[in-house]
């Protein structure tokens, strides 16, 4: 079986993050969103994995995996250009997938179980295709299925203003090639996109079934900042101890920590783990890091608390200040001028960006 991920689309939820790069790169602590779906669809035994691309931020995604190589898969670049849906998207892999079922991931979601019992549990010969679902607290930002009284998908809606239910697609998919006629027949939905969810419909308005696959451990769309930051307390919670930089003095580190090559922490820093550090980057002796923080490589970070925060990398943040929850987007600087400390501020930093508080 073939692997398809999406990673075209504007990110425009996630500005000022995107402005400059595709919210598929945005790191979740220390590795990039899509990295997670090409692992889970390698851990599945599929390798042979089409990556949809848009306008935006298509070299760089590129220029980090690559043929795949390093990445124990065989990436094949698939240009969507403008972002005119899912189903759109989807009807793009046509060639790479030829005449058997495929898997879809959207390159902006994460999942803790991964895909495998998804994958190996779908039967072509039953059904037309399979969907991830969940439970959600927030059903109208999602693609929402009714299900009749023996669980069988019955209709699916996107977005919906009256949820039927409250159990979204999460974004992964199993299509036989009958959803690609079904693509072609769409007509863009109210807000002009062709919807994958109504391509699902018109297999079940042919009377094809649909097989759904509840997914129990978390699983998250990184669409927003606070998403991002969410997500990035998710990952963290498996953590595991790795240390290639140096830490000047043991005391400083409590609970798990990761710290890149190149990376270190000086005497008298204190971090709290789980907390991830990336490569190059200099935590300073008057920096306190708290939980569920990941530091990006080649930054400095010095005479500052922060804490549940993702920065991207590049960063230089020494503002006298407490940053939580915060999402601080590549070579963004926060600097102080003398003052008074306050009680903790929350940033959405953009790329570039220089903030002296
Ligand atoms: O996250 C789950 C939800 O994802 C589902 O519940 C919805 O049914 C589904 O439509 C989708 O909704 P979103 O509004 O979150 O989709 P988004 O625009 O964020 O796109 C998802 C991924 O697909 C993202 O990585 C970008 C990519 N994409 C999106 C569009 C519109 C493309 O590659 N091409 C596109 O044209």
């Amino acid at each position: 079986m073939k692997g398809v991920i999406l990673a075209g689309g504007t990110g425009s939820r996630l500005r000022p993050i995107t402005h400059t790069g595709p919210k598929q790169l945005v790191p979740i602590a220390n590795k990039p969103v899509l990295e997670y779906a090409i692992d889970d669809l390698r851990d599945a035994g599929i390798t042979d994995i089409g990556i949809i691309l848009g306008n935006k931020g298509r070299d760089a995604i590129q220029q980090y995996f690559g043929d795949g190589d390093d990445f124990g898969v065989d990436i094949t670049y698939i240009v969507q250009g403008e972002p005119l849906g899912l189903a759109h998207a989807v009807g793009c892999a046509r060639d790479f997938v030829g005449d058997e079922s495929f898997v879809v991931y959207l390159g902006d979601d994460l999942m803790r179980e991964g895909i495998t019992e998804l994958v190996e549990d779908f039967d072509a010969d039953e059904y037309a295709a399979g969907i991830g679902l969940q439970e959600v607290d927030e059903p109208s930002r999602y693609g929402i299925v009714d299900v009749d009284e023996n669980d069988n998908v019955v209709g699916l809606t996107e977005k919906p203003d009256d949820p039927p239910t409250n159990l979204a697609l999460i974004g992964i998919y199993v299509f036989t090639p009958d959803i690609f006629p079904k693509i072609e027949s769409l007509e863009p939905s109210w807000r002009g996109e062709l919807e994958i969810t109504e391509a699902i419909q018109a297999l079940i308005d042919d009377g094809r079934r649909i097989q759904s696959h509840v997914v129990h451990g978390w699983w998250k769309d990184t669409g927003k900042p606070g998403d991002v930051v969410h997500a990035n307390r998710l990952v963290l919670d498996d953590l595991q101890t790795d240390i290639r930089g140096t830490v000047e003095d043991d005391e400083s580190i409590t609970g798990r920590v990761e710290l890149g090559e190149g990376s270190i922490i000086e005497e008298g820093a204190v971090v709290r783990g789980p907390v991830s550090i990336g490569e190059g980057t200099r935590i300073g002796s008057n920096a306190y890091i708290g939980p569920y923080t990941s530091i990006g490589d080649d930054s400095e970070v010095d005479n500052v608390h922060v804490e549940s925060s993702v920065t991207i990398g590049e960063n230089v943040i020494t503002a006298d200040r407490t940053i939580i929850d915060s999402l601080i987007g590549r070579e963004a600087s926060i600097t102080s001028s003398k003052g008074r400390r306050p009680a903790g501020d929350r940033f959405v930093v953009g790329q570039n960006s220089s903030l002296e508080l």
